[in-house]
Order: C-alpha cells, then structure tokens, then sequence
C-alpha cells in the first residue's frame, strides 16, 4: 500500500525527512513513533499529497504522490495533527458534506454519518455546531471526518492526543476494529508509548527525520533491550558470593542480569544460586527504553505536544 524511496523534504536548511524507505503492506497496523520535530508528520503529509517531497519518491495505494494526487487522494482518509478549524455547521451536516466530496449518495452519507457518531460517541453533540464542542469532542469529530468514506488506507497523525482515558481507549478500540472489519490499511504517529505497543503490530521509530528501527514491538524490545531480573541480597558480600556461582557481576548487594524471557528464567536462575535472595524484581522493557538505548535520550522528556502544534495543520 506504501512504498517509498529516500524520501526526503527540505524547508529551508531544515532536512524534516531526510531519506525514508518505507514499505506498508496491505492491512497493516503501522505505528510512527519518535520526538517532537522527528518528521513524522511531515511524512504523512508528503504521503497524503498535502506537500511535495524535495527528493525521493511515493506510492501510495498503487499511485504516485506527486503525479497521481488525485488517485491517491481518493484511496486515503488523513486525519491531521490539528484539524479542527472553527466551523459553523453541524457536526453531522459536515460529515454528510465530507461524505458527499468522496463521490458518496446523500443517503449512504447519512447511514454512515449516523454509525460514526454513534461508535465514537458523539451523539449528544453531533447536532450542535462545530466551533461549540470541545477539544476532545472536536477531535473525535475529525476522526470520524477521516473514516467517511471507508477508505482502504488511513493516516492518522496523532488521533488521540487530547482525548481522555476514557475516549482514547474508544477510538483504539474503534481502530483496531476498523482494521479487523475492513481490512484498512492504517498509518498512524503517537506520542503513547503503550498505544503503539498495544495497538500496532509494527512499530517505525524516527528521529531526526530518519527511521531508526522497524520492528514489531515485541522484537524491538527483545531486540536492543531484554528483560531484567534484578536480584538483591542481604549484603554486598552474599551479592558476591551468588555472581560468582553464576558468572555475573554484582553491584553492592544486587546482581542485575539481562535476559530473553526474564520471568521464565527467574526461576532458573534462583535455582542456580548458593544463597536465596532477599528480593526478585522482573521487569520488561517498554518502547522508550528501545528509544532510549538507540539514542541515548527518553521519548517521555517531550512526550507533550505543545499547544501551538495542536493548531499547525
Ligand atoms: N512548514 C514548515 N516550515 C518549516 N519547518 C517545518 C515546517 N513543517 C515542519 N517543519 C520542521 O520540520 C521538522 C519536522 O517536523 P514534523 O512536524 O514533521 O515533526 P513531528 O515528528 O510531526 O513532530 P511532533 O511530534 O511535534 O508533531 C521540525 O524541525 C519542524 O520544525
Ligand atoms: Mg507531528
């Protein structure tokens, strides 16, 4: 469904994607993961035909960004970073009017309308005007502008950013449902680690306009982390006494180990010691480790979005 090459966009001396390779296959669940200002989502508008790239090339869908925009267009939904200008209409009357541009009947527009505001949970605004709703109700509003028209691939440039715990795990829900029932195609970035992690089945970690790593989550954290088990004991003395029954070194009265499956081989490894611990800690890497052994910075430090980009369409 994507295949680009060395895909780059230059503003000014700025290199915001600086040579991407992607290949999104059809029915993917694809996770675009990295900082403030690593590009993501200036790729997604190079990929939706919003901006030009400055080299490199796209396909989208089986057309080209740049000579087969309208192609393109036709086949995608984008939903922005912050769509959500002020409107005067309806919410419902600009979903129906969203539908109608795709090529839809009044009549297949109103159904779908009807079931988009129904899942996302908008009914009790749906008739009031747009410029009257709330961030998080707006927000909702945009994604349902996306999913109008069923198309066969969707971009979603951080959809639950400003949503609330509650209405964030509907639309997941809602996507994830999407995918099972229609087979799209979904692109999508995050600032939530744990959205990527549990919604995506691969993840494309960029920063600095380049990709870093593009792996399913579960490799990614094998892959450039591990499990840790971490063992304390009563003193440094016994901590030196178990690393040297198992080959490890210990720091002060604790030993911390790597491993592949740490809470299958916990057991293993008490068994090998000469003295039990006083305590056992297991813990499984999360995608901001694999971020942080990779660049050497935490993704959480600027995980905010600033207001000011909420508005950046
Ligand atoms: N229209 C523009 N003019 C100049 N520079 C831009 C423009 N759009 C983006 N940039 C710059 O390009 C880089 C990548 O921006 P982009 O919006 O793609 O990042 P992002 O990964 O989406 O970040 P965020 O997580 O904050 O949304 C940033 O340095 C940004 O300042
Ligand atoms: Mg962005």
């Amino acid at each position: 469904m994507i295949e680009t090459r060395e895909l780059t966009k230059l503003f000014k001396d700025v290199r915001a994607v600086d040579g991407i390779n992607l290949t999104v296959a059809r029915g993917e669940l694809v996770a675009l993961l990295g900082p403030n200002g690593a590009g993501k989502s200036t790729t997604l508008r190079m990929l939706t035909t919003l901006i030009p790239p400055t080299s490199g090339s796209a396909q989208v869908a089986g057309f080209d960004v740049v000579r087969q925009q309208r192609d393109v267009r036709l086949r995608i939904g984008y939903i922005g970073q912050g769509n959500g200008a002020g409107h005067s209409q309806r919410g419902r009357d600009e979903l129906i009017s969203q539908g109608r541009a795709y090529g839809m009947t009044v009549r297949a527009a109103r159904t779908r309308a009807a079931e988009l505001i129904d899942s996302l949970g908008l009914s009790d605004v749906a008739d009031r005007t747009v410029s009257t709703l709330s961030g998080g109700q707006r927000r909702r509003l945009d994604i349902a502008m996306g999913l109008i028209h069923a198309p066969e691939l969707l971009f979603l440039d951080e959809p639950s950013t400003g949503l609330d715990p509650q209405n964030r795990a509907n639309l997941q829900e809602h996507i994830v449902r999407l995918r099972a029932e229609h087979g799209t195609t979904i692109v999508l970035t995050t600032h939530y680690l744990d959205e990527a992690d549990s919604m995506a089945e691969r993840v494309i970690v960029i920063d600095h306009g380049r990709v870093i790593a593009d792996d399913s989550p579960q490799q990614l954290k094998a892959k450039h982390v591990g499990d840790r088990v971490i063992l304390g004991f009563a003193g440094s003395e016994e901590a030196a006494r178990a690393a040297a029954a198992i080959g490890a070194q210990h720091e002060g009265g604790f030993i911390r180990l790597t491993a592949e499956d740490g809470p299958r081989e916990a057991p293993k490894i008490l068994a090998s010691l000469p003295i039990t611990p006083t305590s056992i800690e297991v813990t499984r890497p999360t995608l901001d480790d694999v971020f942080l052994t990779l660049t050497g910075r935490s993704l959480r430090e600027d995980s905010s979005t600033p207001a000011a980009e909420l508005v950046e369409a």
